[in-house]
């Protein structure tokens, strides 16, 4: 399902009973029309079931199939599975806490940093991220150094705000990267960048939380050898997993994390911060990547994102009073994407009317360098319909 076409994927895409029979594999409770889907995605009943039974099961058996099976085994099967997911090499993933904790321990064990050095941050990246690269920075005396992201952001805008950016600041030999920002959806043309940044001799942390699951992706193709990603966002899986990943050979550019010995050093377990792992989590991965292939996986589910959010965007351009922010190059951005309301001040008040009077549920955004926004977030039990009802909420609030 996954391999599907392309022309078969954006026919599927916009097949209201194809969605409609994927509607029906999600629980959900009535209320306001959910257009927030970007914080954490829903389980399918299936998956929400299988994590259930383990969560009995491994409370009733306790620590003995852990220490003996989970550990050795089962735990390494899960890995592979995911490392599948990603497609990469098994060694080269290691299951974290969340997106956060796998990007973090990549940046607080990064060891390749000399005096004199410099970092670089966008002012899209996640926040977290921003405060781990100035912790960095802090901790080695180090620069940091801030960009501000073109706006209207365009393909080669983006790419030559780096490149300017690493012939400005000759230094500069680390940076974060996000491949869909949590701010706007803008997504970011990684492979140009990391080629860029590999001329400048600067290695790239890739932060993908948005990007697995609805971004179809080849890592070793986009040239990056460091990231993090969570898996309860676009895969559908529980709360609580995120993903280490470091290329084969680039182990040994990143510390095991505050002295982890329970791992060799050449193991990449050793690089996730240690803590006992939710082992029910763990266990109904592989019905997670399961109902993921078969629901179409990456290229389907963001297809239909992608189908969904032209639908508002396109008529949300028209309106006066409307900016959206998100550029249509189909390069450069996915189902997420942020807009504001141009004669109102406050994107927060416009936001909370957006759910008061049209019992239409978003996210203001704050922290882009182009200013406050609100973003919208379709999912996969998301209608036509109910986006038209986003456009008709514009109109009359604009
Ligand atoms: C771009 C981005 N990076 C990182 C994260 C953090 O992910 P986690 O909650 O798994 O730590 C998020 C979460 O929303 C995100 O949107």
């Amino acid at each position: 399902m996954s391999q599907l076409p392309s022309s078969e994927t954006s026919l599927l895409a916009r097949d209201e009973g194809y969605w409609q029979r994927i509607a029906a594999k999600y629980a959900v409770e009535p209320g306001p029309i959910n257009l927030e889907h970007g914080y954490f995605g829903r389980m399918t009943r299936t998956v929400s079931e299988v994590y259930q039974q383990h969560i009995e099961s491994i409370n009733r058996l306790n620590s003995l199939p852990v220490r003996q099976h989970f550990e050795q085994v089962g735990s390494v099967e899960v890995r592979d599975a995911v490392a599948g997911l990603i497609g990469v090499a098994p060694r080269s993933v290691a299951i974290a806490q969340s997106a956060s904790a796998a990007l973090q321990s990549i940046i607080r064990n990064y060891n390749r940093l000399q005096p004199g050095d410099e970092l670089l941050v966008s002012d899209l990246e996640y926040d977290s991220v921003q405060n781990a690269m100035d912790w960095l920075a802090r901790q080695r005396g180090l620069k940091l150094i801030r960009l501000d992201l073109p706006h209207p952001a365009t393909f080669d805008n983006i790419v030559q705000s780096y490149r300017d950016a690493f012939v400005r600041n000759p230094r500069i030999r680390l940076m974060a990267l996000t491949h869909v920002t949590h701010r706007t959806g803008l997504v970011m043309p990684v492979e140009a960048i990391a080629r860029c940044a590999r001329e400048h001799g600067v290695d790239v942390i890739l932060d993908g939380a948005h990007a697995l699951g609805q971004i179809d992706f080849d890592l070793e193709q986009l040239g990056i050898e460091l990231a993090g990603f969570n898996l309860q966002k676009w895969i559908g899986a529980p709360l609580s997993l995120g993903v280490i990943y470091i290329a084969p050979g680039k182990l040994d550019a990143v510390d095991a994390d505050m002295g982890e010995v329970r791992y060799p050093q050449d193991d990449i377990r050793s690089r996730v911060p240690y803590g006992t792992p939710n082992v029910p989590a763990w266990l109904t991965l592989p019905t997670v990547i399961d109902e993921h292939r078969a629901m179409g996986g990456s290229r389907l589910k963001g297809a239909r994102l992608n189908y969904l959010r032209d639908l508002w965007v396109a008529p949300a351009r028209e309106i006066d009073g409307i900016e959206v922010l998100t550029p249509d190059d189909p390069r450069l951005y996915c189902g997420i994407t942020s807009f504001r309301f141009t004669r109102q001040a406050d994107q927060v008040a416009m936001a909370e009317r957006l759910l008061k009077e049209h019992n239409l549920f978003t996210v203001a955004r704050e922290g882009s360098a182009c200013g406050p926004c609100i973003r919208v977030t379709p999912g996969f039990v998301t209608t036509p319909q109910e986006v038209g009802l986003l456009v008709k909420a514009l109109e009359q609030l604009a």
